[in-house]
């Protein structure tokens, strides 16, 4: 049954509507009208056959879905939304060698192996590197005599430059692990005139690359994550392969997210006078999970109902879709007071920006909140009069709340 709350053919995951504002204004009709809404696909839609997908979009149905990894698989149709639309079937099938498309018990192993490399004191551990490196790219983007683009000069940098440092690349490799990662999720906008298979072969690249680190490791040892991954397989380490796989992931979960965040979070900033002067005078440390509620740069997942079952007061059916809309849980009033105001001081902020705290919760989490932290005290220390010169240009995407330019100028 279509959902009446929405016009005919009206489709969240449509990368013409999903970027033209986040939060959209449906979300909000949904949360109060039909909170789990059945969204019709037009029959022969790539990704979906001829059915549809059930649009969830309160905070709770979305942390009912991720915590119940029994009932809603992220293997079966894997977790991004219509990813799955112009590539084949094998391709579908590589992407569930990738953890985010995993379930339990398959994902507990891999995920139990992977976070040695995430623990509080591993991402210590890099913090002051981090902090020279967001120093020297405001620097750099300072150097500029007039307006200058964020997202490229700024946004994009840490994020990559974070992960190349947490495994351990090369400084000599880090611009052909960046040439390959931006060019694996741009294919919805047609102004990159990026092929679904340029992105798949840059997704071969990455993981060529990674299983040639694993392999040189497990031949010769050292002190650092990659061993600490993938020594001696038989004691419970990831398979060169599974270490491949890994790195892929890193390169888009945590990529392409935090640069959004950083990006929206700046515009935010300035276009919220109030709050760049309270962040320059007290620099809050509520700040970076406000700045994600905000952005929510990843807009929806997706999971697919492994038997009947009920959400919401609808009757779901094995096989269905399911589109977790994090970009509407964290607007919901029933969990946020003045969900539409930006407030860097809000506490707490049970925001589902990371995901909804089921098995797949973002494990970069803390390193992203740290680049944040990272970038805005910079910015704060070295650019406070930094000022907008136009409005973001944003992303064509389906799932990706994308900024690809934000023009400012540091006077
Ligand atoms: C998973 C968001 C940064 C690594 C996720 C999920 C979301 C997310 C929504 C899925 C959660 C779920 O399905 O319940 C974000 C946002 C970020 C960010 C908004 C930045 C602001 C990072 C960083 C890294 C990272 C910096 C690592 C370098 C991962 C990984 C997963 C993941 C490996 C998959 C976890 C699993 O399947 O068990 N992230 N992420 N993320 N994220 Fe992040």
């Amino acid at each position: 049954m279509p959902c009446p709350a929405l016009p005919d053919g009206f489709d969240f995951t449509d990368p013409d509507v999903l970027h033209r504002r986040v939060p959209l204004p449906e979300f909000a009709e949904l949360r109060r009208t039909e909170p789990v809404c059945w969204i019709p696909q037009p029959p022969g839609a790539a990704g979906y056959g001829d059915a549809g997908y059930w649009a969830v979009t309160r905070h709770a149905d979305v942390k009912y879905v991720s915590t119940h990894p029994e009932l809603f698989s992220s293997y079966l149709n894997t977790a991004i939304i219509r990813f799955n639309q112009d590539i084949d079937r094998d391709a579908i099938d590589a992407q569930r060698l990738i953890m985010l498309n995993m379930d339990p018990p398959e994902h507990t192993r891999v995920r139990q192996i992977v976070q040695r490399g995430f623990t509080p004191r591993a991402i210590r551990a890099l913090e002051e590197r981090l902090r020279a490196r967001a120093e020297a790219i405001v620097a750099a983007a300072g150097a500029h005599p007039g307006p200058f683009d964020f997202v490229t000069e700024v946004a994009c940098e840490l994020p990559l430059q974070a992960i190349a440092e947490l495994i351990g690349v090369p400084q000599e490799d880090r611009g052909k692990i960046f040439g390959w990662s931006n060019k694996m999720v741009a294919y919805d906008d047609p102004e990159y005139a990026i092929t679904a298979e340029v992105g798949a072969e840059s997704a071969a690249e990455i993981i060529a690359y990674a299983m040639n680190m694993a392999a040189e490791r497990k031949r010769c040892p050292a002190r650092d994550i990659v061993t600490r991954l993938v020594a001696a397989e038989d004691e419970g380490n990831l398979s060169s392969d599974e270490f491949g796989f890994f790195v892929l992931l890193l390169a888009v979960a945590g990529n392409e997210t935090t640069r959004n965040a950083i990006t929206h979070g700046m515009h935010a900033l300035l276009t919220h006078p109030g709050q760049w002067e309270l962040y320059k005078r007290e620099r809050p440390a509520t700040a970076a999970e406000e700045i994600v509620r905000w952005a929510t740069p990843v807009a929806a997942f997706q999971r697919t109902a492994t038997q009947d079952t009920e959400l919401g007061g609808k009757t779901i059916r094995k096989g269905d879709r399911i589109g977790l809309f994090y970009s509407s849980a964290n607007h919901d009033p029933e969990v946020f007071t003045d969900p539409d105001t930006f407030d860097i001081t809000r506490d707490p902020n049970p925001h589902l920006g990371f995901g909804g705290g089921g098995p797949h919760y973002c494990l970069g989490k803390s390193l992203a909140a740290l680049e944040i932290d990272l970038i805005f005290n910079t910015l704060a220390d070295a650019m406070p009069d930094l000022r907008l010169v136009s409005e973001p240009r944003r992303l064509r995407s389906a799932w990706l709340n994308g900024v690809k330019e934000l023009r400012v100028s540091a006077p």
